[in-house]
């Protein structure tokens, strides 16, 4: 566990955010696969951070595709549209915001990712509801986050943590239906759900 862990991550830098994302690349293929993510679809990343989420996500759906990497954090985005340049990713557009108050403006999503953010913010609730607002009917989506059972190894510190049942309650008063829930690792869970009619 991190000594001087804040939950707005200003104890570390992007590159770390970065580096972090990657040692967690295990679990994005399993959200890929319960977001049933195909070459052309468009996927919204909440809380994309630095990027290294969107650029799986970016591979997965090809240059038919799109991912709206969302981030309240200008420099996060920086970071990403950095990467975007010098690797020549073209369908990843990011976007700054909240994404409580994010408009669906010309988003057109049919998925989406809300991982590792919940934690991050003061209002889950208004990240999950914003989101369902976002998404069309039958839209598949993944939260995921650290359990707090877990060994507490990496990530935030188990006060901080999210208890699955505490997401599962906000998911469906989002409008969610909650289709599967998984314990991905010791240290992580993921919930799949359906945006409700
Ligand atoms: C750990 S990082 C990246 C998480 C990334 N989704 C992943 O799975 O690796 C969490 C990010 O969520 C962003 N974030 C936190 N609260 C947010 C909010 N209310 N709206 C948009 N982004 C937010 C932070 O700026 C940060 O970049």
């Amino acid at each position: 566990m991190e000594e001087s862990y804040r939950k707005d991550l200003s104890h570390i830098t992007w590159d770390e955010v970065f580096a972090r994302q990657v040692r967690r690349a295990g679990l994005v293929e399993e959200w890929m696969e319960a977001l049933h993510l195909q070459p052309g679809a468009r996927v919204l990343d909440i809380g994309a951070g630095p990027g290294y989420v969107s650029f799986v996500l970016a591979d997965r759906v090809g240059h038919d595709g799109l991912v709206y990497a969302a981030d309240r954090s200008a420099d996060a985005l920086a970071y990403l549209e950095r990467l975007k340049h010098e690797r020549g990713v073209t369908q990843i557009q990011g976007i700054v915001g909240d994404a409580t108050t994010l408009d669906p403006g010309a988003l057109r999503p049919d998925s989406a990712l809300v991982t590792m953010v919940l934690h991050h913010t003061d209002d889950p609730p208004g990240i999950l509801a914003n989101v369902a607002r976002l998404l069309p009917a039958g839209a598949l989506a993944v939260v995921a986050e650290f359990h707090p059972e877990g060994p507490c190894e990496q990530g935030p510190p188990q006060s901080e943590r999210l208890p699955p049942e505490q997401v599962r309650e906000w998911c469906e008063a989002a409008g969610f239906e909650v289709l599967t829930y998984r314990r991905q690792t010791p240290e992580h869970y993921m919930w799949t759900v359906q945006r409700r009619p």
